[in-house]
């Protein structure tokens, strides 16, 4: 994007949310009001059931009479940051700082220029900026990892394995357009809590997708609804946008990490077969599935600086579950014990049962590409710095006397959460 496209893209930012924020119409503003009578509701509350929730507490972060004018030399260091965004060491907590927290509609806005997919799909150019500003607004700017910040994260890895020399050659527009698309909305409006969470207080959601891929299937119907809302498709034929709704729900279904073995063992199946035709739409499809799924859990493919920030984040995640369980009387949660489940411990567990296996046939499947050496090589890396760190805190090697050095302590920069 250019310097002048970004600001106008941050007024039609702005005189959204203004929208969103002036014409609540009275109806709900009274489930609203019912909605803080009920804790637990409010704190699940989904922004597109109880869309002012975020308002109501002061946390809204672009409300039109606070939000500063960005400064125009923070907008050309993120213009600048847009000039590398294929390299793997971007920093998005960086860039966010430096869009204002737009991180998500920006770098969409930019890639989908890479890509020319505005001129390739005819697509509205307002549209588009209503429909991004929606997705990147319903994420939950209060959840420690399921926030904008995460989506645009992934967002920016999934372009980076779009990228693979193995892959870049045999994708269709549609193709980089469905994987960009789900990777930007992967997690919209994500409660901050999990699935058994959701099934044991028998959230509406639960019963609405019958215990399965509750969080993924609320996803993709928000998704599909934003879609609609916006018009963003609807100079399409019908069948084309029915298609795209489809493929969007089965790439962000496919997130699901309890059905992480079902794709890895078709991956490895095909890997060991050597049967995949890249000049197939269905094998092109899978392998968008896949690089969806390594994308969202490529935090500790990254280096340390970054990677640790995203580990610190999720545990917190799953800490407020697990405190909001406390309160509420309900079981606590696997690693959602403060207490008990500490940081190293966590990430050494989803490192080894999560990343390793699905990276290990992703590196088999580039070739390995260079990028995959570098992620393979970040895992390893990550995970022994983890171990250090778990070990440290079992044998402390400190006297009595003097301060326990905190986690992560050493040179790293400790940077605060933005
Ligand atoms: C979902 O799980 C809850 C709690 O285990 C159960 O009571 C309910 O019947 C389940 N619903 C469906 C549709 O399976
Ligand atoms: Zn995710």
């Amino acid at each position: 994007c250019t310097w002048h496209e970004m600001k106008t893209m941050m007024f039609i930012i702005r005189s959204d949310h203004t929208l969103n924020t002036i014409c609540l119409p009275s109806a709900q503003q009274g489930e609203v009001e019912s909605c803080t009578r009920r804790k637990v509701k409010r704190l699940l509350s989904f922004q597109r059931y109880c869309h002012a929730s975020r308002l109501l507490r002061g946390l809204v972060p672009h409300t039109p009479g606070s939000l500063h004018l960005l400064d125009d030399d923070y907008l050309g260091q993120a213009a600048h940051m847009l000039s590398k965004v294929g390299t793997w060491n971007f920093d998005i907590f960086l860039f966010d700082r430096l869009t204002n927290g737009n991180s998500l509609v920006m770098l969409m806005c930019h890639l989908f220029n890479v890509y020319d997919l505005v001129h390739h799909f005819q697509l509205d150019i307002v549209k588009l900026h209503r429909f991004l500003g929606m997705v990147q607004e319903d994420y939950h700017s209060q959840n420690p990892y399921h926030n904008a910040v995460h989506a645009a994260d992934v967002t920016q890895a999934m372009y980076c394995y779009l990228q693979e020399p193995k892959l870049a050659e045999q994708l269709s527009p549609l193709d980089v357009f469905l994987g960009l698309m789900a990777a930007a909305a992967h997690d919209v409006d994500h409660p901050g809590v999990n699935q058994p969470f959701l099934i044991k207080t028998q959230h509406h959601l639960a019963s609405l997708y019958q215990n399965t891929s509750v969080l993924e299937s609320h996803h993709w119907r928000s998704t599909v609804g934003m879609l609609r809302e916006s018009g963003l498709l609807s100079h399409l034929p019908a069948d084309m946008s029915g298609d795209i709704e489809a493929q969007l729900g089965s790439l962000i279904l496919a997130t699901d990490i309890s059905r992480q073995n079902e794709f890895l063992s078709t991956f490895r199946e095909h890997l060991d077969n050597q049967d995949l035709d890249l000049q197939l739409a269905s094998h092109r499809h899978f392998i968008l599935q896949i690089a969806l799924k390594c994308a969202d859990v490529c935090n500790p493919c990254r280096v340390w600086e970054l990677s640790r920030q995203w580990s610190e984040r999720v545990c917190e995640e799953f800490y407020r579950q697990g405190d909001l369980e406390r309160e509420y009387d309900l079981e606590i949660s696997p690693l959602c014990n403060q207490q008990a489940d500490t940081v190293p411990v966590i990430q050494i567990g989803f490192i080894s049962y999560i990343v390793e296996p699905l990276f290990v046939e992703w590196h088999r499947f580039t070739d390995p590409s260079p990028l995959s050496l570098t992620m393979m090589g970040h895992i390893h890396k990550n995970k022994a710095c983890w171990n250090n760190l778990r070990c440290a805190a079992h044998t402390p090697t400190h006297s009595p006397t003097e301060e326990p050095e905190p986690e992560g302590g050493d040179e790293e920069v400790d940077d605060e959460i933005p």
